[in-house]
């Protein structure tokens, strides 16, 4: 195992009714501003929970944060924040409106010239101001993680700062029953790669961290594929899991003390910027073109994958690896996201500016083994045609 460090210091409130809970959580004397995305909370009922909650504090409101939040958008927030001397942040949606709010309290406080540089340029951000969250898609594991994607002009970039990790997040499933299928599947999808990607690598003797990784990749595919059907959608239990399971994937848990790959991401990233197409389908797109061209790389555990994930005990290590990568396709399918780029109409031709935008954001040395090159790259987008 490699040596590792492990500190997530956000508090997690999880279940029903646990909104209430955020007044309690942010000071008394805090002024607040309240940050949403496009509205979907005014139709659930989780805008009227957290007013409710917030009734003994004052607070200020901020929406429209869009998916793949704009850097154009999250700036507007800086005015009221100067206005109104606000000094907490309270992001109420999925991952676009949690990293937007990591990147409105980063740059509220940052001291350099132009807060585009802390993603153009990975400055270092030295403070931000603090952030709760009430999660209401259960995919990214922004809610208590370090990390934020932020979009301008086609560039989607990310940025890191233990400044910018949430002090608490309420994760309450039943908020996300008003979820399209559409976002279901996306986010029990973006947990499933972010699991892989911290577990598809080489065996560094990680037990505990691949047995807690398989553990949420087989909770992913038993579960996940009910909450779209008819009979189970509705059911409490089986969102709660999957919820677990997102945040689980990326609170720096599994990843400590093992090798990572966040290729099929950076990758992935290139095809939202330029093609808009949603997160997790860039990521059922590139994961199995990733799996395929890296095949030699990842041998070992591949076939633990395909033991242990999959069970898949008979015949050649060769036959368990062809098998695995199927059924890991045919579960992506079965989640009703795409596996191919021909089915977003991405062709041939899109290759070359693909790559280009890879140069220009650095993502020239991507895997395990740092071994992914722009061929490399070009390789998994003609696997993924
Ligand atoms: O904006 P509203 O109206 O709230 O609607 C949203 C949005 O349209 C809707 N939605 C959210 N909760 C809902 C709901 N609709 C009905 N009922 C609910 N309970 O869902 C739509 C998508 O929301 P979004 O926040 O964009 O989705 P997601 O959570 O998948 O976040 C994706 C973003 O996170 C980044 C992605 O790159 C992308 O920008 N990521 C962040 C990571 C991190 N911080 O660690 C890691 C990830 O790999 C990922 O890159
Ligand atoms: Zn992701």
């Amino acid at each position: 195992m490699l040596n590792f460090s492990f500190h997530n210091p956000t508090k997690i409130h999880f279940g029903e009714n646990q909104i209430q809970l955020i007044a309690g959580e942010i000071p008394t004397h805090a002024k607040v501003l309240v940050i949403y995305g496009g509205g979907s909370i005014k139709q659930n009922g989780v805008y009227d929970q957290v007013v409710n909650a917030l009734a003994e504090h004052t607070w200020f409101e901020f929406s429209g944060i869009e998916p793949n939040p704009k850097y154009a958008t999250l700036m507007k927030a800086q005015a009221i924040i100067q206005q109104e001397g606000i000094d907490y942040l309270l992001a109420v949606g999925g991952g676009s409106v949690v990293d937007g709010a990591k990147f409105i309290a980063a740059a509220a406080l940052y001291e350099g010239e132009d807060p585009w540089d802390i993603l153009a340029k990975q400055h270092p951000v030295k403070q931000a101001l603090p952030i709760g969250v009430v999660l209401t898609l259960p995919a990214t594991g922004s809610e208590s993680n370090i990390g934020s994607v932020v979009t301008r002009d086609g560039h989607k970039l990310p940025f890191q700062s233990p400044f910018v990790r949430p002090q608490f997040a309420v994760l309450d499933p039943k908020v996300t029953l008003s979820l399209s299928e559409r976002q279901i599947s996306n986010g029990v999808v973006d947990a499933f790669v972010h699991t892989l990607e911290q577990y598809l690598t080489y065996s560094v003797n990680g037990k505990v961290q691949d047995r807690f990784a398989e553990g949420l990749l087989q909770t992913l595919i038993e579960e996940g594929p009910k909450a779209l059907q008819p009979a189970t959608k509705e059911d409490l239990d089986i969102r709660a899991n999957i919820m677990w399971s997102a945040t689980m994937a990326l609170n720096g848990l599994i990843g400590s003390g093992v090798p990572q790959d966040w290729s099929t991401h950076m990758i992935g990233h290139e095809l939202t910027g330029r093609f808009g197409i949603d997160h997790a389908r860039t990521l059922s797109i590139i994961l199995p073109a990733v799996m395929k061209v890296k095949r030699e790389q990842k041998r070992e555990k591949l076939v633990q994958f395909a033991e242990r994930v999959w069970h898949l005990s008979e015949g050649s290590d060769e036959l368990k690896i062809d098998k695995a990568i199927e059924l890991t396709e045919a579960f992506f399918q079965r989640m009703g996201v795409p596996t191919r780029l021909s089915e977003v109409d991405v062709t041939q031709e899109d290759i070359d500016g693909l790559i280009e935008k890879l140069e220009q954001h650095g993502m020239t040395q991507l895997g395990e083994h740092g071994d992914i090159t722009l061929d490399v790259s070009r390789t998994i987008y003609e696997k993924a045609l």
